[in-house]
This record gives structure tokens, sequence and C-alpha cells, in this order.
């Protein structure tokens, strides 16, 4: 009998992988919602196998009118433990409809009832920064005091420390405020959960700062709980009817959510296949040999349960 999530960790790797060589015939097509498509319904096919008793809490869809795994929605076999899922079946889709760097197909699970239910609020203030900087950065601080501390925890000089942040015109005056202080900047059109991977594991990237996606925040504190690493998270709606609906909510949306409020429980994990080239994880690969065509996917798991990094490199012949 399985009594932790992190016992699920291969079957919800297949899941991932199931999707990522569903869509990744469409990765350049300049077609985003295709692509999106296969990989929900891949998701959700190989889902519904898996021996849990799950629930979609964070989906997607909402903010984009995108194919979605939708909030509330059962899946698994419905025996054994229950588990919140968060999902993003293709993170990033304008990147996998241009080939460009960091899209991935990601998934966090965390027992029942322990992921942060956001409301109706689709957009999230996060900060994201490795284990060195854990319980050492003030997030109501000025960018430039964050850094200096950050650099402080990394042995490094502020000049040294590289912050991913989306290019958005709404990330304007962060960006300017990240190079007042002297520190560079790594920017991508989309994937902040990417980004923040990428400060979670400290590679590429020192920190995360900036509005991006609600469920993509999710995601990124198991990420980051997982790791040891530190997160912060604001509500910041963005979109008229987004503001209207938390206003009716009572969403306070200067308060700081911390990482343990985002997701409540160790036994958290977070896995990402690549679909695009990235910093961490490669696309899909697609091979011939004697036995015929097949698809090599590249994943990665972070596994709050005991703390590690795992790789996992899967063939399937197609
Ligand atoms: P999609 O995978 O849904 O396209 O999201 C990409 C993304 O860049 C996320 O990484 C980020 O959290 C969010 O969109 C930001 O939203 P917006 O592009 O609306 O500012």
């Amino acid at each position: 009998m399985l009594n932790a999530v992190a016992d699920l960790k291969i079957e919800l790797v297949e899941v991932c992988e199931a999707a990522a060589r569903a869509c990744a015939p469409h990765v350049g097509s300049g077609k985003k919602d295709e692509g999106d498509g296969l990989a929900v319904d891949a998701m959700r096919a190989r889902i519904n196998q898996v021996p849990m008793n799950g629930m979609i809490v964070i989906g997607e869809g909402a903010k984009d009118e995108a194919p979605a795994l939708y909030d509330g929605e059962k899946v698994g076999t419905g025996e054994g433990i229950g588990v919140d899922i968060a999902v993003d079946p293709i993170e990033g889709t304008n990147l996998f409809a241009k080939d460009m760097p960091g899209s991935i197909v990601t998934l966090a699970a965390a027992p029942a009832g322990t992921m942060y239910r956001p409301g109706s609020c689709f957009y999230m203030d996060k900060q994201v920064y490795p284990k060195a900087a854990r319980g050492k950065i003030d997030p109501q601080a000025p960018v430039a005091d964050r850094l200096e501390a950050l650099a402080k925890a990394l042995g490094k000089k502020v000049s040294e420390i590289k912050v991913f942040i989306l290019d958005k015109p709404r990330h304007k005056g962060l960006i300017q405020e990240v190079y007042a202080a002297g520190a560079k900047v790594r920017l991508a059109t989309d994937g902040d959960v990417n980004g923040a991977i990428q400060a979670v594991l400290n590679m590429g990237s020192d920190a995360l700062f900036g509005i991006g996606g609600t469920p993509e925040g999710i995601v990124t504190a198991c990420a980051a709980r997982a790791m040891g690493a530190e997160m912060f998270g604001r509500m910041a709606p963005q979109k008229d009817f987004e503001i209207e609906l938390c206003k009716k909510e009572g969403v306070d949306t200067k308060r700081i959510i911390e990482r343990d409020e985002l997701v409540t429980s160790d036994d958290c994990l977070f896995i990402a296949t690549g679909l695009t080239s990235g910093a961490y994880v490669h696309h899909v690969k697609v091979g011939q040999d004697a036995y015929g065509r097949h698809k090599t996917t590249d994943t990665i798991v972070l596994d709050g349960g005991i703390g590690n990094i795992r790789r996992v490199q899967t063939t399937v012949h197609v």
C-alpha cells in the first residue's frame, strides 16, 4: 500500500512523459492550442491509471481559455491516498509553439488539502531564492536590499547575481531596480516556472522575481519546498474581471504568503519533462533503432520526501 505522495513519483513521471511524447510533434508549429490539447488528453489518460484518490486543485485554462485539466477534476483510480495535484500540461505554450528554450510539461503533487487554494486570482507576484538564502531575505525589503542579502547568502558579489524576470511591460520598473542595484537580469518572454527552477537549483539564475500565473506559483512552491529553497507569493490580479472577483472574495493583495503556506507538507513532488531545450531538461528526441521509431524524454523530479533530485531519461518505441 502506498502511503506517501513520494511513492507515486514514477507513476507521475510517466504522466508527464506521456504528455510530452504526445505534444512533441507540434513543437515549433506556430500553434499553441493543438499541442496543448494533445498534452492535456495524454496527461488525463495516464493520470487516471495512477493508484491514488487525486484531485486537480490547480489546473489551467481559466486565465487563457486554453485546453485544461480542470480545478476540482477527480484524477487517479480513486483508491489509495488523497493527493492534491497542480498541473501545467504545457508551461510556456508560446515557447513551445516557437521552439524557444524553457517549455516544459509540469506537475506537482502533495497530500490532499495541503496546496494553497487561490480562488479567482490568476496572477501571483513571486520571489524565489535558492536554499542558501532561506530565512535570510526580507520579502518586503527594497529590491537592492534583497539582492544584497542574496549575494551575501550565496557568497557572491551583487554584480554576479542574475535574476530571472518575465519580459513584460508590468516589470519595466522592477527590471530597472535590479539593474540599478548592480545585478544582472535574465529575461524571457514566457515560462516563469522554468525561471523559478533555475533559481531553486541555482542553475542559470540566482532568483526569480515578478508577476506570473498563480497555477505556476503553486507548482513552483512544491519545487521550492522539496529542495528546501525559499519562496514568497503575493496575490496580484492583473485583468479587470480578475481584480473585481478578487475584491468580491476579499483577497488581500498586500499579504506575503510564505512557502509553507503555499504547500503545507514536505511530502511534495515537482516533476518537469522538457519540451524545448532548457537549463535543466532536454527536449524530446526522436530516433530510430532496430525496433523502430522511438521518443526519448528527459525529466527532473524534485522529491520533498527525501529532498533529492532525480533525473529520468525514458525511451519509448512509438
Ligand atoms: P502558458 O504556459 O499558459 O502559456 O504560460 C506561460 C507564462 O509565461 C507562465 O510561465 C507565466 O506564469 C504566465 O504565462 C504569465 O502570464 P502572462 O503571459 O499572461 O503575463
